[in-house]
C-alpha cells in the first residue's frame, strides 16, 4: 500500500565523469516499478536551485509523467516520490503526496496510517497551521516542520526522530528540506523501507524494486528506526537516538525479472513462471538421498519436536495456500493444524503457547494483519516460522525462522506464482517436521519429494495447453456470476479460483466446499449458471472422487454449465461436463499445484477480454500494509 522512493546522488557529473542519475528519472522509474503498491495518485518532489519543486497528480503514474512533461522540473540530484493507495482522503491532486509544508521548504511522503491524527491536527491548528488536504500525511508533515523550526541546530534527522515519537500508527515517512540539499531522511514503524546503496548515490524504497535498476546492494532496517542518506553514506538511529546497524544483503532479483517479457500482463507472465517458481523453491533443500535440510529453520530441534499445535496465519491467497498445506501437514506430521485469517486470529483470544508453532505465509512479508498476528503469537510464547517471498521484509525479520519461497518478484496485484511457491514451501516444512519427529518413513518422504520435483514439468504441461482455457475465459466474459466447487485440497483451490475472478474481472464469484452444496448453495443454481468443479484424482480416496462426481451431476441436473477440472484419464466426469480441463496425474495432496493453474489462466483471459487492467485491478494494492 503506497510505494515510496527516495534518491540522493552526487549529480550527473563530477570531475568531468558521469556519475549517478537525474533525481526525477530515478524517482519515476522507482515509482513505475512500485506502482503495484498503489495507483490512486502519484507525485515527486526534488530540490532545485530555487528550493523544493514538486508535481503530483491523481490517477495512474502516467498522469504524473505527463504533468512533468508539461511542466518540467529543474535538474536535481535529490528527491522523493510516492505512488498512493488512498486511506485518509480520496484520490485527488490535493491529497496526493508529496505534501509540501513550512512555506514550501519541506516535502514529505508517507505510507501508512497515523492513528492519532485528530489530536495532532488540533494541536497544529492551535499553532496556526493551515491544512490544504484531508490527509493524515499533511498532519505528520506539519508536525515535523513545527518540531524542526523549534530546533536550534535545525537538524532534519532529529526533527524526524522527535516527530516519530509523537506519531501513533504505522508509517514510513521520507522528508527533504530545501536547506538540506544533500540528505533524505526517513523514519519507519510497522511499514516497509529498504535502503539501496549505489556508487556516489543512495536510494530508499518501500521495497527493492524501487531501485532495482541501479543497484543490487541493499540494507534492511529494523523497526522504529530512522535513516539519513547522503550520496555517499547512510546512518541509522533508533527512536531514542541511539546508533543502530542495518543488515546489508545482496538483491537476487534482477530488473529484467520485473519486466513483462513479451506477455500482455505481469499476471500472465507470472502464471508462466510457475514451473520455475516451484522448482526454485524446492531447489537446494534436499539431497539426492531425499534428506531434507532446511538450514534456515533456526529453531531448536527439541522445540520443534515438542510442538503440539500448528497455526497458520495469512490473508487472502496466502491463507488459501495455508488451507491447502493444512491437509498435508496434518496428514504427514499428525500435529493438529489450524489455518486462520491473520486479522481474525489476533482478535479472538487464540490459545497459543510455547508449544505452538505459528507459520505465517506472505508474499510481500509486509502484510500488516499477518505481522500483527505474528507479534501477538510471539507475545504468547509461540515460535514463528515465516514463509515469505521478499528478502529483507518485516515478517521474516521478526520471525524466529524464515523459509523463503524463490518465486522472484511478483508484480501483478493478483497473486499466482507466490501461491504455488507457498504451497511448495509449506509442504517442505511439513515433510521436515515429519522427518524430525519420525512421523514418516524415509522412503515415504523420498517418494513425496520425488513427486514434488515432478510438479514443475506437470505445471508446464498445463501451460502448454492453455489456449482452451483462454478461449473459455474469452467466451465467458459476459458472465455475471461464476461458482467454484472443490473438496478436500480442492476446496481452497475453489476459493482461490473465485478470488482471482472477483479481484481481476469484477465478477461475482464464490467458492464452496462441494460437500456443502446441499446445505444451501445449490439454491443458487439455475439454468446457465457456470460452475467450475475441481475433481480429485480417481486414484486417490475413491469415495472423495465419486462424491464430487455426484455433485457435478446434481448441479448439471439443475441447469448448470459445468467446467470440470479433472485428472487426465478420468473418464467418469465426461457425461456431466460441458467443458473439461485436464491436469496431469499426481497424488491428491499435490493436486492444488496443478488444478489452480487453469483457474488463474481463466481469470486472466476473462479480465483481458473485458478490457480491464489485469495487473492493477480497481481499489486494490499489492501489499496491504495497513490494518
Ligand atoms: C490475491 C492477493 C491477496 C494476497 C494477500 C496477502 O490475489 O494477492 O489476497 O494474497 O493480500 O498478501 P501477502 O502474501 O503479501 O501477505
Amino acid at each position: 500500500m503506497c510505494g515510496i522512493v527516495g534518491y540522493v546522488g552526487l549529480g550527473h557529473t563530477l570531475d568531468g565523469k558521469e556519475f549517478g542519475h537525474g533525481a526525477y528519472d530515478v524517482l519515476l522509474e522507482g515509482l513505475r516499478r512500485q506502482e503495484y503498491r498503489g495507483y490512486d495518485s502519484a507525485g515527486v518532489a526534488v530540490i532545485g536551485d530555487e528550493g523544493i519543486e514538486y508535481r503530483k497528480k491523481a490517477g495512474k503514474l502516467v498522469n504524473l509523467a505527463n504533468e512533468v512533461e508539461a511542466h518540467p522540473l529543474s535538474e536535481s540530484n535529490i528527491g522523493i516520490g510516492h505512488t498512493r493507495w488512498a486511506t485518509h482522503g480520496g484520490p485527488t491532486d490535493a491529497n496526493a503526496h508529496p505534501h509540501v509544508v513550512d512555506g514550501g521548504k519541506m516535502a514529505v511522503v508517507h505510507n501508512g496510517i497515523i492513528e492519532n491524527f485528530a489530536e495532532l491536527r488540533t494541536e497544529l491548528l492551535a499553532e496556526g497551521v493551515e491544512f490544504k488536504s484531508e490527509t493524515d500525511t499533511e498532519i505528520a508533515a506539519n508536525l515535523i516542520a513545527s518540531i524542526y523550526n523549534k530546533l536550534e541546530d535545525k537538524n532534519l534527522t532529529e526533527a524526524l526522530r522527535l516527530a516519530s515519537n509523537r506519531l501513533e500508527g504505522a508509517f514510513t515517512i521520507l522528508a527533504i528540506h530545501a536547506d538540506h540539499k544533500d540528505e533524505v531522511v526517513a523514519t519507519r514503524r510497522n511499514s516497509p523501507l529498504v535502503i539501496g546503496l549505489g556508487e556516489n548515490e543512495n536510494f530508499l524504497g518501500s521495497d527493492v524494486s524501487g531501485f532495482i535498476d541501479y543497484t543490487k546492494s541493499a540494507v534492511e532496517m529494523g523497526q522504529d528506526q530512522i535513516v539519513t542518506i547522503t550520496a555517499t553514506s547512510y546512518s541509522i538511529i533508533d527512536f531514542e537516538g541511539n546508533a543502530a546497524e542495518g543488515k546489508p544483503y545482496a538483491i537476487e532479483w534482477d530488473a529484467a525479472a520485473a519486466e513483462k517479457g513479451g506477455f500482455d500482463s505481469f499476471m500472465e507472465k507470472e502464471i508462466h513462471e510457475q514451473p520455475a517458481a516451484v522448482r526454485d523453491t524446492l531447489m537446494g533443500r534436499f539431497d539426492e538421498k531425499g534428506n531434507l535440510t532446511l538450514d534456515e529453520l533456526k529453531i531448536d530441534d527439541s522445540i520443534l519436536r515438542s510442538i503440539d499445535k500448528i497455526i497458520v496465519v495469512a490473508c487472502g491467497t496466502a491463507a488459501y495456500a495455508g488451507q491447502v498445506a493444512r491437509y498435508a501437514i496434518e496428514h504427514w506430521c499428525r500435529i493438529p493444524t489450524e489455518v486462520e485469517l491473520a486479522h481474525e486470529f489476533r482478535y479472538r483470544d487464540p490459545i497459543v503457547n510455547e508449544k505452538t508453532l505459528v507459520v505465517s505465509l506472505s508474499q510481500s512479508g509486509e502484510t500488516m494483519d499477518t505481522l500483527m498476528a505474528v507479534r501477538h503469537a510471539q507475545e504468547q510464547g509461540a515460535k514463528v516460522v515465516s514463509i515469505c517471498n521478499t528478502t529483507g521484509s518485516t515478517l521474516p525479520r521478526e520471525s524466529d525462522a524464515a523459509l523463503y519461497t524463490h518465486a522472484g518478484p511478483e508484480i501483478a496485484v493478483a497473486s499466482t506464482k507466490a501461491f504455488l511457491s507457498q504451497i511448495a514451501a509449506a509442504y517442505l516444512l511439513g515433510l521436515y517436521l515429519a522427518q524430525l519427529r519420525g512421523n514418516m518413513y524415509k522412503d515415504e518422504i523420498q517418494s513425496v519429494l520425488k513427486e514434488l520435483q515432478a510438479m514443475p514439468e506437470k505445471i508446464q504441461a498445463i501451460l502448454d495447453n492453455e489456449q482452451q482455457i483462454k478461449d473459455l475465459g474469452i467466451e465467458m466474459k459476459d458472465s455475471d456470476s461464476v461458482l467454484f466447487l472443490g473438496r478436500h485440497v480442492g476446496f481452497p483451490v475453489a476459493l482461490e479460483g473465485a478470488l482471482k475472478l472477483k479481484e481481476i474481472a469484477y465478477i461475482h464469484a464464490e467458492g464452496f466446499a462441494a460437500g456443502e452444496l446441499k446445505h444451501g448453495p445449490i439454491a443458487l443454481v439455475e439454468e446457465g449458471q457456470p460452475i467450475f468443479v475441481v475433481v480429485p484424482s480417481p486414484r486417490g480416496r475413491d469415495s472423495l472422487h465419486s462424491k464430487v462426481v455426484s455433485n457435478i451431476q446434481e448441479v448439471r441436473a439443475r441447469g448448470a454449465v459445468t467446467i470440470v477440472i479433472a485428472e487426465e484419464g478420468d473418464s467418469t466426469v465426461e457425461p456431466y461436463s460441458n467443458h473439461i480441463i485436464r491436469y496431469p496425474q499426481c497424488p491428491t495432496l499435490l493436486q492444488p499445484l496443478l488444478a489452480t493453474v487453469p483457474l488463474q489462466i481463466f481469470a486472466c483471459a476473462l479480465s483481458g477480454a473485458k478490457g480491464l487492467d489485469v495487473d492493477q485491478p480497481r481499489n486494490l494494492a499489492k501489499s496491504v500494509t495497513v490494518e
